[in-house]
């Protein structure tokens, strides 16, 4: 009897992204999380200077983590990530993603953090070409491939994405990476399926979720999408 295995996953993973939440009912959107069919949390850091925009702090951030049952997946759009990994790992941190862009010494950042127990991921801007990961993929557990430019949700889905995620992917199987592909930003029911069929094995969504009529239905819908049986 031969046994063919199938290295294919089975669905995507989603990650609704708590940027779009509403933060006057941030309990209320975390529960929803919580108890819907999504897989991780995105919870994106903005500090104004690698991003022009400011998003929240560490006081915010530990209230979603202590109130957040699903994986915390950080993803932070700041310049000199290094000071404060300790303390993303005090707050339960889970994946911890820096920017390629931010990070003059990124293969000592990957390790720092490595180091602590958080996985690692590096994310790339549109412009950034994937081989500039050659030789550090092997590090990482996770390529977040941005594909909108990073500082705001409900942005529109930039098309070269698809491609982008091809070279990824083709990268990881060629270095025997593990690093999982994450794509950030303008994703929607009407590319979720292409996505993953391309590669993807997270899927962030902001807006998508929160704008609409039943979030949690939203995230069912998303899901269903990448189904591959
Ligand atoms: C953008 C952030 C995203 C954002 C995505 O810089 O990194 O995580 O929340 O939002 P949508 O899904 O609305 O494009
Ligand atoms: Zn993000």
């Amino acid at each position: 009897m031969f046994f063919v295995i199938l290295h294919k996953k089975i669905m995507a993973l989603i990650a609704p992204s708590i940027l779009s939440a509403d933060f006057g009912n941030l309990n209320r959107d975390i529960d929803m999380i919580n108890d819907s069919e999504a897989d991780w949390f995105h919870i994106d850091i903005m500090d104004g200077v690698f991003v022009p925009n400011i998003s929240f702090g560490f006081p915010v951030l530990e209230a979603v983590n202590k109130k957040a049952t699903k994986i915390k997946d950080t993803h932070l759009m700041i310049v000199n990530p290094d000071q404060y990994i300790e303390t993303f790992k005090k707050l339960g941190t889970d994946y911890l993603t820096v920017h390629y862009e931010a990070c003059p010494h990124l293969h000592r950042t990957i390790q720092a953090i490595k180091n602590t127990g958080i996985k690692a991921g590096v994310a790339l801007n549109p412009h950034t070409n994937v081989h500039l990961l050659d030789d550090v993929i092997r590090d990482l557990d996770l390529v977040l491939i941005m594909s909108v430019n990073p500082g705001f949700g409900g942005q529109k889905f930039i098309e070269n994405t698809y491609e982008k995620i091809t070279k990824t992917k083709n990268l990881i199987i060629q270095k025997n990476s593990s690093a999982l592909i994450e794509v950030d930003g303008g994703v929607n029911p009407e590319n979720a399926k292409k996505l993953s069929d391309a590669g993807v094995d997270v899927l962030v969504a902001g807006s998508t979720v929160f704008n609409a009529e039943d979030p949690s239905q939203m995230i069912k819908d998303l899901k269903a999408k990448t189904k591959n049986f």
